[in-house]
């Protein structure tokens, strides 16, 4: 069975081929990726009417590309996937309706992918896939969960954020630092160069007990250091970057830890675009070899949005009976 999938929820087109042939990991076959980032950088952040356009214009080209390159004719495709939410409402039309056209125009079923699946799943591309069941941790610019999964739709929430995302916090505080856009590999990078103990700063709901996250607070403390700072600021950048990020990650650790403990699993996957933070990565891997966990990541290339994470979820959804794909070619997004 060969999936293509399309992902098209915020500022990135992605497509991608993705094979299964009925039991074990579904492979992947090709993908193709289209960032928005430079058209977005002037606006300092995601213009949603621009992202949709964006879309329309590459998506086509993109699953060209990755036909040939999967040396796959149009013909041979089983189903059409799309993310179906959640995402910005005109992007997700865009991937919705193409994928509901192209299903339709070939009579082949379709199948709507909820985005944050795509990520859970992603690290089973990975050369060193999970084993069911496990902890996940999903941290992106609009979500930040902890999740005990037990198989493929098989997903319970233990906590989330009950404010800004873990990705918000870093891009906030990026833009408060005078950093560009996408802000956490900018706050991330200048981190490197930084003090991560030069500033106290809070680590919202660390010993509350219970594993949920907050993390306006830190923002607002950020802001609060920045305006003390003045015109000091520049020669402090760094060290507050570092700070901003050693609190955030600190944060991700202690909660990530308190899942594996509770659960008592052994194993926890991170996924999304906050899972390429490398102080996140360095610090998750020390405390669980401590401890003889076992941490899985996607790789760099498929930890921010991207089709190869929207086939597989699909394929795997397929694979496992828990979702059947669809021959009405109508179509809705969700994009909460
Ligand atoms: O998963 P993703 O690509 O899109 C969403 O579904 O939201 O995640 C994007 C988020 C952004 O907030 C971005 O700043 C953050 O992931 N991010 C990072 C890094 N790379 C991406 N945050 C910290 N360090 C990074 N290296
Ligand atoms: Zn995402």
């Amino acid at each position: 069975m060969i999936v293509l999938g399309i992902e098209s929820s915020c500022d990135e087109t992605g497509v991608a081929l993705v094979e299964s042939t009925g039991t074990g990991v579904p492979v992947l076959r090709a993908h193709a990726l289209h960032s928005q980032v430079d058209m977005h950088q002037a606006y300092g952040g995601v213009v949603p009417e621009l992202a949709s356009r964006d879309h329309i214009r590459r998506v086509l080209p993109l699953a060209e590309d990755v036909l040939a390159r999967a040396g796959c004719t149009l013909g041979e495709v089983d189903v059409v996937a799309y993310t179906r939410g959640p995402g910005l409402a005109g992007a997700l039309l865009v991937g919705a309706g193409v994928a509901c056209a192209l299903g339709a125009a070939l009579r082949k079923p379709v199948l709507g992918v909820h985005h944050l699946e795509g990520h859970l799943l992603s690290p089973f591309l990975s050369s060193d896939p999970p084993q069911f069941p496990f902890i996940a941790l999903l941290v992106s610019g609009g979500h930040t969960q902890l999740m005990q999964v037990e198989g493929v739709g098989d997903y319970r929430m233990l906590g989330e954020t009950i404010d800004d995302a873990a990705g918000e916090a870093f891009d906030k505080s990026a833009k408060l630092l005078g950093l560009g856009y996408p802000g956490g590999p900018a706050l991330s990078r200048l981190a490197e160069q930084g003090d991560p103990a030069a500033f106290r700063l809070p680590r919202p709901l660390l010993h509350s007990g219970d594993l949920d996250f907050s993390f306006a607070g830190l923002k607002t403390a950020v802001l609060t250091q920045v305006n003390k700072l003045a015109d000091a600021l520049q020669a402090r950048r760094a060290d507050l970057a570092a700070s901003t990020e050693a609190a955030i990650v600190e944060v991700l650790v202690k909660k990530s830890l308190a899942a594996l403990d509770r659960s008592g699993l052994q194993r926890i996957v991170v996924a999304g675009g906050v899972g390429a933070n490398r102080r996140l990565r360095a610090q998750l891997d020390a405390a669980c070899a401590k401890r003889g966990l076992r941490v899985h990541y996607p790789e760099l290339s498929l930890c921010t949005d991207n089709g190869a994470m929207i086939a597989l979820a699909a394929a795997m959804r397929l694979q496992a009976g828990v979702q059947q794909a669809r021959a009405s070619y109508a179509f809705d997004v969700k994009p909460r």
